[in-house]
């Protein structure tokens, strides 16, 4: 069949092509150690499943409102006032299916043909695509290592020109793990509520942040810059939920967040109705698991950070956020181990996958070629064991 001209902009995701390998391998008896995973290796907590399995007795299996049920809506918009001291009414509230979702539906209502969005590099591989399938253009502004990949906003003005609609910010940062500074926060915040352009901030990682790191939402710098923000985030991340697939938007503009539930009536309808009822027992509990998840990343974070940095050519940052670290490898593929030669970091990525099992995924899909992406939300002896094979292929 002749498909539809708008299928040629889609590009398979990097991490599930390079999952998929892996899974491939392991079924062929080989011994995989993945270290791609972008989902935490915890279980859901008890107490939301427990309510998933009290709704479903309760028969809450019906279509519920497309922007979801009033308890959640009223939830979300609770625990943003309660963690940022911001609030944004229950009518901009919309219940989406995960994170993803929401921004995809985003992009959809706010741009037109020829839209810039500016998009800050290392990025989660899903912004540009979804960004051209609404018939924007991404501009890419580039952050890497030597900059401890934090975005400035002498960055965004240097990006900006007329058609600019919005900027995605993402702190805590995927891939590699960068919080920015609540001050740089405020004046991105400020300028772009100054400039009428909407600030996209994913916020999925808020929660996971380490060594005392402080994540700020770019929605508390002012009332102008609440006006211009759309918080997105979800309980994917925070509450190892990601299958069940709740997340959402916050926007002070009730008229955004209709078109969006417009879009969705007329798509998917409302997200799943028991996962809406388990997601609402999540932020309304009393939180418990975090501080123990969180410990335990913390914990493989800095043996990751460690094992890293003995690999040769690696650079390695700290991450303070999120669970990923993102190493550069320009010195490896530049002055690589006596025999080897690697092209690219996407060629070193397929090498140690066939030579050791171990997986990476290259930092192309991210915006940034000379880098690697590991998650490290894995127990530490797989940590461990991943990155001795490695260590030994590389020679160190
Ligand atoms: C930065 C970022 N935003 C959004 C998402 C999507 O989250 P969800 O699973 O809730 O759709 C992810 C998932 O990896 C992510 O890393």
């Amino acid at each position: 069949m002749r498909l539809a001209e708008r299928t040629s902009l889609l590009r398979p995701s990097p991490t599930m092509a390079l999952d998929a390998k892996a899974k491939e391998m392991e079924r062929a008896g080989r011994s995989v150690i993945s270290f791609g995973v972008g989902e935490p290796d915890f279980d859901t907590p008890e107490p939301v499943k427990e309510a998933a399995i009290a709704a479903l007795r309760a028969g809450r299996t019906k279509y519920t409102p497309v922007a979801g049920i009033p308890e959640l809506r009223k939830a979300i918009s609770e625990r943003f006032l309660r963690e940022q001291g911001t609030s944004y009414p229950e009518a901009g509230v919309v219940v989406t299916a995960g994170a993803k979702q929401a921004l995809y539906e985003i992009f959809q209502v706010l741009l037109d043909a020829g839209d810039e969005v500016i998009v800050p590099a290392p990025y989660w591989v899903t912004y540009p695509d979804q960004i051209v399938l609404a018939g924007g253009k991404p501009v890419v502004v580039p952050a890497g290592i030597d900059r401890r990949f934090a975005l400035t906003l002498a960055d965004l003005e240097a990006a900006a020109t007329e058609r600019t609609r919005a900027v995605v910010l993402n702190s805590p940062q995927n891939p590699a793990g960068a919080v920015l500074d609540p001050s740089e926060v405020v004046r991105i915040a400020e300028w772009a509520a100054a400039r009428g352009i909407a600030l996209i901030s994913d916020e999925v990682y808020g929660r996971l942040v380490y060594d005392g790191a402080e994540h700020r939402s770019p929605a508390t710098a002012s009332p102008a810059a609440r006006e211009a923000t759309i918080v997105v985030d979800a309980v994917s991340k925070t509450y190892a939920m990601t299958g069940w697939r709740i997340g959402w938007l916050l926007t002070a503009d009730v008229k955004l967040a209709a078109a969006v539930a417009n879009l969705q009536s007329q798509s998917t309808s409302n997200t799943n109705s028991i996962a809406q009822y388990a997601a609402l027992a999540a932020l309304t509990g009393d939180d418990s698991a975090l501080p123990e998840m969180l410990r335990a990343f913390a914990a493989r974070r800095d043996l990751m950070v460690e094992m890293l940095r003995r690999l040769p050519g690696f650079e390695v940052d700290v991450p303070r956020g999120a669970f990923y670290c993102f190493p550069r490898v320009r010195e490896l593929l530049s002055a690589p181990p006596r025999g080897m030669r690697f092209e690219s970091a996407d060629a070193l990525a397929s090498h140690l996958l066939e030579e050791t099992g171990v997986a990476l995924v290259p930092g192309s899909g991210f915006g940034m070629p000379e880098y690697l992406r590991l998650s490290y939300a894995t127990s530490e002896q797989r940590i461990r064991d991943g990155l001795s094979r490695v260590a030994k292929v590389l020679g160190a």
